[in-house]
């Protein structure tokens, strides 16, 4: 090789090197998507005020904004219409204590994000965010034929329909029936509560694994890559060097 040749290819080498970790610099970091804002999704179509009200008096918004942050398992919202809650026997929700209120709310909530396809594969009861005072979880059953999907508690039986949202972290599905959990509707009345531990969120703060991101072994891995590529570079250009000398 003649020297010039050898000093152009050097340089290139240098060249590419000094580039080489600026391009992958600009490699777009798969960052948490914005902050989720659920009445935010309900609040669009203008048929969930009902819900709305719901999830913001008992705080249950925010309890599922904050679990959806801290959990890598999503959550899915069944979303009874104003019509659902119109259809229900008047006094029905008065009739709640706050406490109730919120174990109904918890009841259309499933701690774990799910594709309305995935609904043929679970298996029944599918336990939901709310749980009773002997700490069961209220559950939810699920039939699923050609691409029909339906939900039921004991007493409520109707389609999902129309996913208003169907992206992890959260799935939001339309009901027209709102799904009376037979624990708070059943014929058995509940042996008249005593306050029993005023167990305002009895359970319900789920101990958080610190998730570690998804992205987190990709970016090892493409480091990885990068680092092997910039290993062999510099090889050369060292070879190089040494020819030269
Ligand atoms: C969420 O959306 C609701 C309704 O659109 C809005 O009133 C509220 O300010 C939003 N909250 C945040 C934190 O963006
Ligand atoms: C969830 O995380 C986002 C940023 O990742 C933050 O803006 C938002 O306030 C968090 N929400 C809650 C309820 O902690
Ligand atoms: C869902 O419920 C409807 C009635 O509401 C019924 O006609 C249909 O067969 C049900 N589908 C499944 C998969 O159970
Ligand atoms: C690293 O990337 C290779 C393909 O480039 C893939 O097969 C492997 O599963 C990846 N490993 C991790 C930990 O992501
Ligand atoms: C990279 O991450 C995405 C989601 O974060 C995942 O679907 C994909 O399989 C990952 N690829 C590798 C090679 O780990």
């Amino acid at each position: 090789m003649a020297p010039t040749s050898v000093l152009t290819l050097s340089s290139l080498l240098l060249l590419l090197l000094l580039l080489a970790p600026q391009t992958q610099a600009q490699a777009p970091a798969p960052g948490p998507s914005g902050p989720l804002n659920v009445t935010g999704i309900l609040d669009k179509s203008g048929q969930y005020t009902v819900l709305i009200k719901l999830l913001t008096t008992t705080q249950v918004a925010t309890q599922i904004e904050n679990q959806v942050n801290n959990s890598d398992q999503g959550m899915t919202l069944f979303a009874p219409t104003d019509n659902a809650f119109n259809n229900l026997k008047s006094g029905t929700l008065n009739s709640l204590s706050a406490q109730q209120q919120v174990q109904l709310v918890l009841g259309h909530i499933l701690p774990k994000y799910y594709k309305l396809s995935d609904f043929a594969l679970v298996s029944n009861p599918v336990r939901t965010q709310a749980t009773g005072k002997d700490g069961q979880a209220f559950g939810l059953n699920f039939m699923s034929q050609n691409n029909q999907v339906n939900v039921s508690t004991e007493l409520v039986e109707t389609q999902i329909n129309n996913p208003l949202r169907q992206e992890m972290p959260l799935a939001v599905y339309q009901v027209d029936k709102v799904l009376l959990p037979n624990e708070l509707f059943g014929t058995k009345p509940p042996s008249a509560s005593p306050p029993a531990k005023t167990s305002s969120e009895e359970g319900s703060k789920p101990t958080v694994t610190d998730a570690k991101e998804p992205a987190s072994a990709n970016d090892s891995n493409a480091s990885g890559r990068i680092n092997a590529g910039l290993g062999i570079v510099a090889g050369l250009a060292l070879l190089c060097m040494g020819v030269l000398s």
